[in-house]
């Protein structure tokens, strides 16, 4: 490392071979690096360290993401890989692990060796347990050390552990001093204040289990660090349908006049799941539906929805918007929680065809658990815009499809023309379906007449799929995850305000479900669409909720 003319540190590019063009595997997709809301990607280089980089989180999302990025050519050269963990191994059996990931998500045949050289270019492994500081300043020596080998004194640190470890490994980083912006210069530390290069802490959820242990966990971390420099991660707002909703909303003149109570009926937010709970049941048994899916998930999504248009389109306006909403969330009546959420769990069944165990036969899992797996809950608003107008929120594990949707149910027609003409079931109203996975697109019906002497009515869809229109695949979440977190864009992160509220929308849910355990949790079999307490909820109110299948964009 040397001074340049004007006093800065410079480093040394290392060799990483043929660096032009930009390779393709795994993943069909054109090269366009471009960000979904205008420019080119650029990341900064960065130290990448990973806590819990042996887990399943890391070697299924993040490190494949990591490789696509890589594959695109977005991955900036001077970023180094570092693992810190509990594991003994030397960098090179830390490189095999890291390698092992990439290849079991795209299969060994098609993986490319030298965007895996690029990425994986001499990572680094310290070993050591997250609460020994000796551990941490092995770690610190490591990153002065990287900062001479490009990383120009940026740091990410990316806790991808339980979240029982997230308050001791952030004292930890604040106890070696690693919570400071680097030691040498380069980075352009977009709003982590100043100093030279950036450092930065990116946190995987759930931030902490209710609004009393979330306030805990963001007094620990506001101890050390600015909220500046913390990305909370939703991975579902990195999607990239959600990002359009955006788009949609607020790129285009015709949907914000009808996006209000005047013309929209009831909104569907459903993120069904095939999948059990896989390898991670000592953590969904803690966790449960509410926790690890509407909290995080669901409750961000519907204030996308709901979120009055913001002034610019940057992190802080996004997220007052989306916080204000959040606010004006109808408190559930601690005494009538039933009537707005519902809990159940998946008792054996067939899923796509497969016969699967319930989740109380799952390894792992309690005998006797009464973890749901299944949520829904009732959202009203107390706005201006949405007043009347309910938001069924609902997720569940082993359900008939995999499928994350928002729906938008309009009105009916203030008077009904064609009366005679409407066959079997009435006049459809309007819906607006925006298909966050798989398929991601969105569709709009509208009623149309059917060819022929005779006026009949039915309803035809208007639909668009990234992968047929615009023949592209949409970033992977966490590929938009990691480039934002490295470029400094916080707009698709969730604020710890906004954390907290979620967990006051749900808290009366939590408790109730807590203090009053049924007598025998609700279930619903595997492969299917809910319980039947789900249907009714809904049903309350008059609506069904929809059961899309393949192909059936209605
Ligand atoms: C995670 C949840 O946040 O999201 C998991 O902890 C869930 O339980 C996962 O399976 C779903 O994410 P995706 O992107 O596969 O829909």
């Amino acid at each position: 490392m040397e001074r340049d003319a004007a006093g800065r540190l410079t480093y040394d590019e290392p060799d990483y071979g043929d660096e032009s063009g930009v390779r393709v595997t795994g993943r069909a997709r054109t090269a366009a690096a471009a960000s979904p809301f205008g420019g080119e990607r650029n990341p900064d280089p960065c130290s990448l360290v990973m806590f819990g980089v042996t887990g399943d989180l890391a070697h299924r999302k993040l490190i494949p993401a990591l490789y696509d990025l890589g594959c695109h050519g977005i991955l900036p050269f001077g970023t180094t890989l570092v693992g810190y963990g509990r594991q003994a191994m030397d960098d090179e059996a830390f490189r095999s692990l890291m390698q092992q990931a990439i290849d079991d998500h795209y299969g060994v045949e098609v993986v490319d060796g030298d965007t895996c050289e690029r990425i994986l270019h001499r990572p680094r492994y310290v070993q050591g347990q997250f609460d020994d500081p000796e551990g941490f300043k092995r770690l610190a020596a490591v990153l002065d050390e990287l900062d001479g080998r490009g990383s120009r004194g940026n740091r990410m640190f990316y806790l991808a552990t339980p979240p029982s470890q997230f308050p001791v490994l952030v004292k930890q980083l604040g106890a070696a001093g690693l919570a400071r912006p680097g030691a040498t210069g380069g980075g352009r530390g977009q709003g982590d204040g100043a100093g030279p290069g950036w450092t930065r802490i990116v946190i995987e959820k759930p931030f902490g289990r209710d609004l009393e242990t979330a306030r805990d966990l963001d007094r620990v971390i506001g101890q050390v660090f600015d909220e500046r420099q913390v990305y909370r991660i939703d991975h579902y707002l990195a999607k990239e349908t959600v990002q359009n909703l955006l788009v949609l909303r607020f790129a285009n003149v015709i949907f914000e006049p009808v996006w209000n109570r005047r013309y929209v009926d009831y909104v569907e937010i459903t993120a069904a799941e095939t999948l059990g709970v896989e390898h991670r049941a000592p953590y969904y048994e803690e966790a449960g539906a509410l926790r690890d899916m509407i909290t995080p998930h669901l409750i961000q999504l519907f204030s996308l929805v709901a979120m009055e248009p913001p002034a610019a389109f940057d992190a802080d306006a996004v997220r007052d918007e989306k916080m204000k909403v959040l606010r004006a969330v109808r408190p559930i009546p601690a005494h009538a929680v039933d009537d707005w959420a519902v809990r159940a769990q998946y008792v054996a069944g067939r899923v796509e065809g497969k016969q699967v165990p319930g989740y109380r036969e799952e390894e792992r899992v309690a005998a006797d658990s009464y973890t749901e797996t299944y949520a829904a809950l009732k959202l009203l608003v107390d706005n201006w815009r949405w007043e009347g107008v309910p938001f069924y929120l609902r997720t569940g594990k082993r359900m008939a499809r995999r499928i994350t949707e928002i729906a938008i149910h309009f009105k009916r027609p203030p008077v009904l023309l064609f009366r005679d003409a409407m066959a079997g079931g009435g006049l459809q109203p309007n819906v607006l379906v925006l298909r966050v996975q798989p398929d991601e697109g969105f569709s709009l019906t509208i009623e149309s007449k059917v060819p022929g002497h005779a006026v009949a009515l039915q309803p035809v869809a208007m639909d668009y799929s990234y992968g047929t229109t615009l023949n592209e695949l949409p970033f992977s979440a966490y590929e938009t995850v990691l480039v934002d977190a490295m470029e400094g864009d916080m707009t698709l992160f969730t604020r710890g305000d906004q954390a907290e509220e979620a967990w006051r929308i749900v808290g009366p849910v939590l408790e109730a479900w807590v203090s009053r355990p049924p007598r025998s949790i609700p279930i619903y079999e595997a492969g299917s669409w809910g319980p039947e307490a789900a249907d009714a909820l809904i049903a309350r109110d008059g609506h069904t909720w929809r059961r899309p299948t393949k192909g059936d964009e209605r």
